[in-house]
């Protein structure tokens, strides 16, 4: 509670929102959809930069780790909500939205998970108290979340896990629960690299048409959107018109154009990339304008300045440059060139 508090207090930082306001214009006050980023606590709690940032240029946001299962559900018998807790309260003062991120992955699953042993019956129960106790808990506070992640392989196949290994048709049965947990969270299937994977596009979209036919609750589709400034316009174009074509809410939902993909040691940011970067997320934008209103569910990006992106982290990659914002959390050139593009369109 207390460090709810402190982060309360630390985000009424209004000098420091302005620093970054030169332009006056913000890119989210001309979109009519929510502008999303994942965060990170720990960021939000020791970084000033970050946190205004956080709280003034974006409209929605995500966890970028704390309510997946490792995180929120370290034991059989123990859920943390601590900082996703964190997360929303943060996200309440600044009246932004909150979109839940992931009940249910092959990856970031808790130890005691991998270790559980039992019958169908008894992974079933697992998964759906899994669900179920989350869901339940932010209950009309988490707008939308992503049920199931990554579940298919880029050919199509469904992919081997803990829970597709114990529980048949647990697609649909992740998606049952979560209805039944909060009516009224839209709820979404969310995945990466569609774009140039025709198999995997297939496989998600049959599975849509097999859940509308059974009248399986889902209400959007993710499509995680980690690009780079080499991916093909053409196939981006394409799987968000096919996403869109099902009806579904569409999320750009862990947004970054990576510039180094293959993490060249004498890389170097020059002009001609970043107008590469800026192209793309000008691509993005575009298409995405294009999908009604009805269906804009959002774009969120996977992080807020570069120095933060999973693409160094986890990938061990110090020269890549993905986000909107820069090192020093300043808005990078694409930032004010995306805004010029949208007022054209
Ligand atoms: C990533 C986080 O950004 C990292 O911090 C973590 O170490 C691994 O997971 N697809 C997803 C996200 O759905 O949850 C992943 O996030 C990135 C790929």
């Amino acid at each position: 509670m207390k460090r709810i508090l402190l982060l309360l207090l630390l985000g009424f930082t209004p000098f420091l929102q302005a620093q970054n306001s030169g332009s006056a214009i913000y890119l989210k006050q001309i979109l009519s959809y929510p502008l999303g980023a994942s965060v990170n606590p720990r960021l939000l709690e020791e970084n000033a930069s970050y946190r205004a940032l956080a709280s003034s240029e974006f409209t929605s946001l995500t966890a970028e780790n704390h309510m997946k299962m490792a995180l929120i559900h370290p034991e059989a018998n123990r859920f943390d909500f601590s900082k996703g807790d964190e997360i929303l309260a943060f996200a309440k003062y600044n009246k932004s939205r909150v979109h839940g991120h992931t009940l249910v992955w092959h990856n970031q699953t808790a130890t005691w998970m991998k270790e559980f042993q039992g019958d169908q019956q008894a992974w079933e129960n697992l998964l759906k108290n899994h669900i179920q106790t989350i869901v339940k808990h932010y209950q009309g506070q988490i707008a939308g979340w992503d049920v199931v992640n990554e579940a298919f392989l880029d050919d199509g196949s469904l992919r081997p896990s803990l829970w597709a290994d114990h529980i048949p048709d647990y697609l649909a049965k992740s998606f049952i629960w979560a209805h039944e947990a909060d009516p009224k969270a839209l709820l979404f299937y969310n995945d990466y690299g569609q774009d140039g994977k025709p198999k995997k596009m297939e496989a998600i979209l049959n599975m849509v048409q097999d859940f509308k036919k059974r009248e399986i609750p889902i209400h959007g589709l993710g499509l995680q959107m980690h690009i780079s400034i080499q991916s093909n316009n053409e196939e981006i174009k394409k799987v968000i018109e096919q996403s869109t074509a099902t009806g579904l809410s569409i999320h750009l939902s862990e947004v970054d154009v990576a510039v180094n993909p293959k993490n060249n040691p004498d890389f170097v940011l020059d002009s001609i990339v970043q107008k590469a970067q800026s192209d793309k997320f000008q691509l993005l934008f575009t298409s995405f304008a294009n999908i009604p209103a009805s269906q804009q569910y959002g774009i969120t990006f996977w992080n807020v300045g570069d120095k933060d992106s999973w693409l160094r982290g986890y990938f061990k990659r110090p020269k890549e440059y993905p986000l909107l914002f820069d090192e020093a959390y300043q808005r990078k050139g694409a930032y004010g060139e995306l805004i010029e593009e949208i007022k054209r369109k």
